[in-house]
């Protein structure tokens, strides 16, 4: 996908220049591109007419905002205690043999991300993995890459 500022322009123009959007403007350009690409940073500011430290700082804030690149798919890894104990570290070298990333990196094709996370408060089923915001819990190591793949 190519990212240009005009097609950032285009996102951000869907909402009202109200410095109130600020996070839904964040919200709608990491939906579209994955992540917030840097020219976003300058082009919110322009479009709320606000300091570009501010929309950095609220693009930082929230550590759902990425500035890096992201894949199409986000795979995580819950690394909590009771997942650890029951196989995340299984979990993810089976992802890395088949995506050939580890935890933070991006598959060259820009489809997957990996990303590990503390709990995410469903240790009953541990070890859990999360695809686009999708559970799956008890996870069998040997199943981590279909799961992944298939979402
Ligand atoms: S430790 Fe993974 S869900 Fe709690």
């Amino acid at each position: 996908m190519i990212i240009d500022t005009q097609s950032i322009k285009k996102v951000i123009g869907k909402s009202v220049p109200d410095r109130g959007q600020l996070i839904m403007i964040l919200q709608n350009i990491q939906q579209e591109f994955h992540y917030l690409p840097k020219e976003s940073i300058k082009a919110v500011s322009e479009y709320l007419n606000i300091p570009q430290s501010t929309v950095y700082s609220a693009a930082t804030f929230y550590k759902s905002f990425s500035l890096i690149p992201r894949g199409e798919n986000i795979i995580k890894v819950c690394k909590g205690t009771a997942c650890h104990v029951k196989g995340a570290d299984l979990i993810i070298d089976q992802l890395d043999a088949a995506l050939g990333i580890r935890p933070g990196q991006t598959t060259e094709d820009m489809k997957y991300t990996i990303e590990v996370v503390n709990c995410v408060g469903a240790c009953a089923m541990a070890p859990v993995m999360i695809v686009n915001n999708k559970y799956f819990g008890e996870v069998k190591c040997n199943r981590a890459a279909r799961i992944a793949k298939k979402g």
